[in-house]
């Protein structure tokens, strides 16, 4: 059977959307993420989406972080059925065009169910062998935090762009841009703070189209 352009087109691309957020609809980062998607999704109408909740993925046992440590094509058996499901994670993000992380802050860092994601995609993949794979990958990631963190006083106790940060630059990203809806506790407490002037969801909004439009 012969493929079509666009079935070529829809196999061969497409852009990998991460989320974190366990309050779905009322999520801050969900919410700038769909705003975010329609964008991306505007210019790049052959593109498929495709989506992965960080809340699903186990924490790394000691079989997988060994077995993620040795070169695939030396791996046991042992080690490929312990390596699985960070391969399948890995080459998910290898394969795709253009990367989008919507997490909430918790406790001055990530959730623990986005470094579980973390912890599966660092490997000989991407980091032990310096593959140069993710090279070409923009990365945009959206934060939702209660308090104001990307700007002022509160920057210094921000250890979550820091980290991601350092994880994808340390995995050969050259391209990582910050959305930042913060902050995003008056928007849950504050009867009106949505319609209040320069709102952390607002401001938010006001930084997609440039994230979008940079990804060719
Ligand atoms: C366990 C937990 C820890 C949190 N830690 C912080 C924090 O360190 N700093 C902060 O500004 N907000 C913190 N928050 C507030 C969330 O970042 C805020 O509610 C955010 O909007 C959640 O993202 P979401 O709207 O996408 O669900 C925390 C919330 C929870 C549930």
């Amino acid at each position: 059977m012969l493929w079509q352009p666009s079935e070529l087109l829809y196999v061969m691309s497409y852009f990998l959307s991460v989320n974190t957020s366990t309050r779905g609809e009322d999520s801050w980062s969900n919410k700038v993420q769909a705003e975010f998607e329609r964008e991306f999704s505007a210019r790049h109408s052959g593109v498929a989406i495709k989506r992965r909740f960080a809340g699903d993925i186990p924490h790394l046992d000691f079989a997988a972080q060994k077995a993620g440590r040795i070169p695939v094509e030396r791996q046991s058996p042992d080690d490929v059925a312990a390596f699985a499901l960070a391969s399948e994670l890995t080459d998910e993000l290898i394969g795709a065009s253009a990367l989008v992380i919507a997490t909430p802050m918790y406790n001055w860092g990530p959730p623990s169910s986005l470094k579980a994601w973390i912890d599966r995609i660092v490997n000989v993949k991407t980091f032990y062998q310096q593959t140069g794979a993710l090279a070409d990958l923009p990365v945009t990631v959206i934060i939702a935090s209660g308090g104001l963190y990307s700007e002022g006083e509160n920057m210094k106790h921000d250890f979550l762009r820091p980290l991601l940060d350092e994880v994808f630059t340390r995995i050969g990203v050259q391209d990582i841009m910050f959305v930042n809806c913060d902050p995003a506790g008056p928007l849950d407490r504050v009867p009106g703070a949505l319609d209040a002037p320069g709102n952390a969801y607002a401001k938010a909004l006001s930084q997609v189209p440039a994230a979008a439009t940079r990804i060719r």
